[in-house]
């Protein structure tokens, strides 16, 4: 198996397995042009002979913070180590960019439990993705995902207060 950034000509092979996990809200909802202007953000693993098997993206919002997204291996490629490649290249990228904290949104902590996150109880800790995504999301005020970080939370955010994030955070129960 390899493990590479993603190039352009990745983009409808992501844009299909995202979309494929998005309809019961596994998965964020991504447009293939917003998949194409992001594709530097994505990780591709493959099978020795270039067939792809997952992805998963890196999005940074800033030196003191960065998201993984799109994280998703095929069925048929499960509990062969591709998601468990996805997530330490991912991990490995935020290092070299010297972000030292990495949150994301999920219903399965139990897996990215093995990969150093921790539980965040008060999701308002993470302004930046509250004001990414929550806020536009049609479960905002039913939410069932655990918010998680790796290493220290952030003492900043750049897309909003902290207070105003709590508010949002506030209304979704
Ligand atoms: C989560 C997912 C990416 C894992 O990919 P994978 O290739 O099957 O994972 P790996 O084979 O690399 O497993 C790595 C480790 O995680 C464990 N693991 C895998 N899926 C898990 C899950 N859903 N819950 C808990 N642990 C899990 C494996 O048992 C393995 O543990 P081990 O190292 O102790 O043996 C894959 O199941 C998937 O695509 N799920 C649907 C999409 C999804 O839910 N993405 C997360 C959105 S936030």
């Amino acid at each position: 198996m390899l493990v590479r950034k993603a190039l352009l000509h990745d983009a409808s092979n992501i844009y299909d397995l995202v979309n494929s996990l998005s309809g019961d809200g596994t998965l964020l909802k991504r447009p293939f042009a917003e998949i194409c202007e992001n594709i530097r953000d994505f990780t591709v693993a493959e099978s020795e002979g270039g067939v792809f098997l997952g992805c998963g993206a890196l999005h940074l919002y800033g030196p003191h913070l960065c998201e993984v997204r799109s994280i998703v291996v095929k069925p048929e490629a499960k509990s062969q180590g591709a998601g468990g490649a996805i997530i330490k290249a991912l991990i490995e990228e935020a290092e070299a960019h010297g972000i030292q904290s990495v949150c994301l949104f999920t219903r399965i902590p139990d897996f990215f439990f093995k990969f150093g996150f921790r539980i965040v109880e008060d999701k308002s800790e993470l302004p930046d993705k509250i004001f990414k995504d929550c806020q536009v999301c049609p479960r905002l005020h039913r939410c069932d995902e655990v918010a998680m970080v790796r290493g220290r939370i952030p003492r900043m955010s750049i897309l909003g207060p902290r207070h105003e994030a709590q508010e949002l955070v506030k209304l979704s129960g």
